[in-house]
C-alpha cells in the first residue's frame, strides 16, 4: 500500500490479542503500518495476525510486567526491523478477578498485580520506545491507553484508577523530556469510556441479562450507547500518524460525553 495513514511505519501494539488492541493492530495494518501483535495470550494474539495477513503483521512473545521481555522485544525489533515508528501502550486489566477493588478492601497484592500491568507495563513501554525511536533521523509516537477512569476515582476499582491516573501523568513526563532533549518523540494518551470489549463481560454477564445490563449503564452515558474499539483505534491511529505531528503531552477523551458533565444536576420540573 503506498497511499496509507502509516505507510512505512513499523508499529509495536500491547494486548493486541483481542479488544481495543486488537482493532488498533488491524487499522493501522489497514493504513500500510506493519505491526507487532504482542500478549501474553498467544492464541488471540495468533488470531490477529492471521485476520491480518503474515505481510502486514508478526506476533512477538511480550508480557508488559516483564523488563526482561522488554529488553528481548527490542532487540528483535532492532535485528528485524532497525526502527520503530509506534508503540501502544495498550494492554490492561482491571483486577475486578482479583477480589474486591475498593479502597477499604483492596489487598496489597492485587493492588500491585494491577499496577504492575497498567502502570510498570507503561513505563517500561515507554523506556523501551525511547531507546529505539531517539537515535537522529528516526523519532516516533507513543500512545497510551488510560482511561475515563485515570480522570476521576473508581470507588469500586481504585487500584485501576489509580493506575490510569498515573498514566495520564506519565504521558506528560514521557512528552517533555523528550521535546526537551529534542528527540522526536511524541507521547499522548487516551482516555477511552465505555468501550464493548471482552474486558466488561465479567461485568455484563450473558444474554438477555446482558442486554439488560448494557441498557442500565447506557441509560447515564449522554451518547447513549458504549463505544466501539474500532472508535479507539481511528483515535490512536490520528495520534501515531505524522497528522498529530504537533500534538505531544495531550490527552484525549473518547467516551461518549461521559466526563462532560455530573449526573448529579438540576433537573427541570
Ligand atoms: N473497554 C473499555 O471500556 C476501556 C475503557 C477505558 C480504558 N480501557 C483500556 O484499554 C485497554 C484495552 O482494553 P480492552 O477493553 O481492549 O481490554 P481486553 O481485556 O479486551 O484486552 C486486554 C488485552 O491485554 C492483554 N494483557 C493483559 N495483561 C497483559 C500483560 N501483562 N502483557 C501483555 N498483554 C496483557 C490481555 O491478554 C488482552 O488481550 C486497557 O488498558 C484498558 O484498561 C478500556
Amino acid at each position: 500500500m503506498s497511499d496509507g495513514r502509516l505507510t512505512g511505519k513499523v508499529a509495536l501494539i500491547t494486548g493486541a490479542a483481542r479488544g481495543i488492541g486488537r482493532a488498533c493492530a488491524e487499522r493501522f495494518a489497514g493504513e500500510g503500518a506493519f505491526v507487532l501483535v504482542t500478549d501474553i495470550d498467544t492464541e488471540g494474539a495468533a488470531e490477529t495476525v492471521r485476520r491480518i495477513g503474515e505481510s502486514g503483521a508478526r506476533w512477538l512473545e511480550l508480557d508488559v510486567r516483564s523488563e526482561a521481555d522488554w529488553a528481548r522485544a527490542a532487540v528483535e525489533v532492532q535485528r528485524s526491523h532497525r526502527r520503530l515508528d509506534v508503540v501502544v501502550n495498550n494492554a490492561g486489566i482491571t483486577g475486578l478477578d482479583l477480589g474486591p477493588q475498593d479502597p477499604e478492601h483492596t489487598t496489597l497484592e492485587s493492588w500491585r498485580a494491577v499496577h504492575a500491568t497498567n502502570l510498570d507495563g507503561v513505563f517500561l513501554g515507554c523506556r523501551t520506545a525511547i531507546e529505539l525511536m531517539k537515535p537522529p533521523g528516526l523519532g516516533g509516537s507513543i500512545v497510551n491507553i488510560s482511561s475515563r477512569s485515570g480522570q476521576v476515582g473508581i470507588s469500586g476499582a481504585a487500584a485501576y484508577a489509580s493506575s490510569k491516573a498515573a498514566v495520564r501523568n506519565h504521558s506528560k513526563s514521557v512528552a517533555l523530556y523528550c521535546a526537551e532533549r529534542g528527540y522526536a518523540i511524541r507521547c499522548n494518551s487516551i482516555h477511552p469510556g465505555a468501550i464493548l470489549t471482552p474486558m466488561w463481560d465479567p461485568l455484563l454477564g450473558e444474554g438477555p441479562a446482558r442486554e439488560a445490563a448494557v441498557r442500565e449503564f447506557v441509560a447515564e452515558v449522554p451518547l447513549r450507547r458504549m463505544g466501539t474499539p474500532e472508535e479507539v483505534a481511528v483515535m490512536a491511529l490520528y495520534l501515531a500518524s505524522d497528522e498529530s505531528s504537533y500534538v505531544t503531552g495531550a490527552e484525549f477523551v473518547i467516551d461518549g460525553g461521559i466526563l462532560a458533565g455530573s449526573v448529579a444536576q438540576p433537573r427541570p420540573e
